[in-house]
Order: structure tokens, then sequence, then C-alpha cells
């Protein structure tokens, strides 16, 4: 497994993203939606939106934890859930950056993982990181590490 973080301290990358998305952050009360992507994006990982509801809702209620969902019209489409750590100051993109299969190579994960970042910077992270995981396999795997290499993610 491998490591890739971000350094918040420079400016952000700039990157091309989806014009035609919007961007909005999850309320405790549609954390399901979150888990549906999950469902089908995460390799059976996550086998019901329930899981999502019970795993997040805790630090969301903290306010450690602040999933977002792309949406496309009304339908959301991806997600992701950055999460803070104050002590050492090095955010955790939980689970990581997740497209729904028909919507990816639009741009889409990178317009997420920008707002990801965004928000970890702005609560005063100095370092974001991720392990890219999917029980789908080592293709997934790759894919994932592919992309946080595109978004200006370093290995470690
Ligand atoms: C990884 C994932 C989020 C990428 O989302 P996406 O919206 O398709 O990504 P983007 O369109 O923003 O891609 C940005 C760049 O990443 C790289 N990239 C994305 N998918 C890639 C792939 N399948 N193969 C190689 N490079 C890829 C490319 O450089 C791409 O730029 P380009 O399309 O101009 O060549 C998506 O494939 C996904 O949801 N995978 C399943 C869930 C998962 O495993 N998430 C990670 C868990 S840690």
């Amino acid at each position: 497994m491998v490591t890739i973080v971000w350094d918040l301290k420079k400016p952000l990358p700039e990157l091309r993203i989806n014009e035609e998305i919007v961007l909005k952050p999850v309320s405790r009360e549609d954390l399901k939606e979150v888990g549906k992507i999950l469902v089908v994006t995460w390799g059976g990982f996550i086998k019901s939106p329930e899981t999502t509801e019970r795993y997040v809702g805790p630090y969301l209620s903290a306010g450690l934890e602040q999933p977002f969902l792309a949406y496309l019209g009304t339908k959301p489409v991806g997600c992701v859930s950055p999460r803070l750590d104050k002590e050492s100051k090095v955010g955790v993109l939980d689970g990581g950056v997740h497209v729904l299969p028909e919507h990816r190579r639009k741009r889409i994960g990178t317009t997420l993982l920008l707002m990801a970042l965004q928000w970890l910077k702005d609560c005063g992270m100095e370092r974001a990181k991720v392990t890219p995981f999917n029980p789908e396999g080592e293709e997934a795997i790759q894919r994932a590490i592919a992309f946080y290499l595109s978004t200006d993610g370093r290995i470690i």
C-alpha cells in the first residue's frame, strides 16, 4: 500500500475542472446519498448506504469531517469526505474520491479533490493524505494512484 500526500502550504494546483457539476456539502440527513455511490464504486467494501451514515455521521456531527457530493443536475455522481486531524494537521481524504463509472474521465474526480483540499486547507491542515484502496483489485488501485498523481499528489 502507498500513501499519497499533498502539501497544503503551497497554492493548490491549477487543474482543469468540470464546469457542469455542482458540489454541495452533505448534511447528516443526506449521508445516505454518499453511501449509495460507495456501494457502486468501492468493490463491495461498503455493502449498504447505512454503513456510511453510521461511520461518517459522528465525525460530521463533531465538525471533523465534511463530505461533498457532486451533482449533475439532480443526480449525485461523485463524492469525497475530507477529515481533519487537528493534532498532526494532516487531513485525510477518508475513503478517497469516488465517481460513478459512467461519469468518469470528465474531471469530476479532479473537481471533488480540489474542493476537499481547499476545505482541509481552510480548516488549517498543512498536508492532506490518502491511501489508495479498492477491493476490486490492483487495476482499480492503479487507476486511483494515477488519478491522485495527476492532481499533484506525491507518493511517500
Ligand atoms: C479514481 C477516480 C475517482 C477518478 O475520477 P475521474 O472523475 O474519472 O477522474 P478525472 O476525470 O478527474 O481524471 C483526472 C486525471 O486522472 C488520471 N486518471 C483518471 N482515471 C484514470 C485511469 N482510468 N487511468 C489512468 N489515468 C487516469 C488522468 O490523468 C486524468 O486526466 P485525463 O482524463 O485528462 O487524462 C474514479 O476512477 C473512481 O471513482 N474510481 C473508483 C473508486 C476508487 O477506487 N476511488 C479511490 C479510492 S482510494
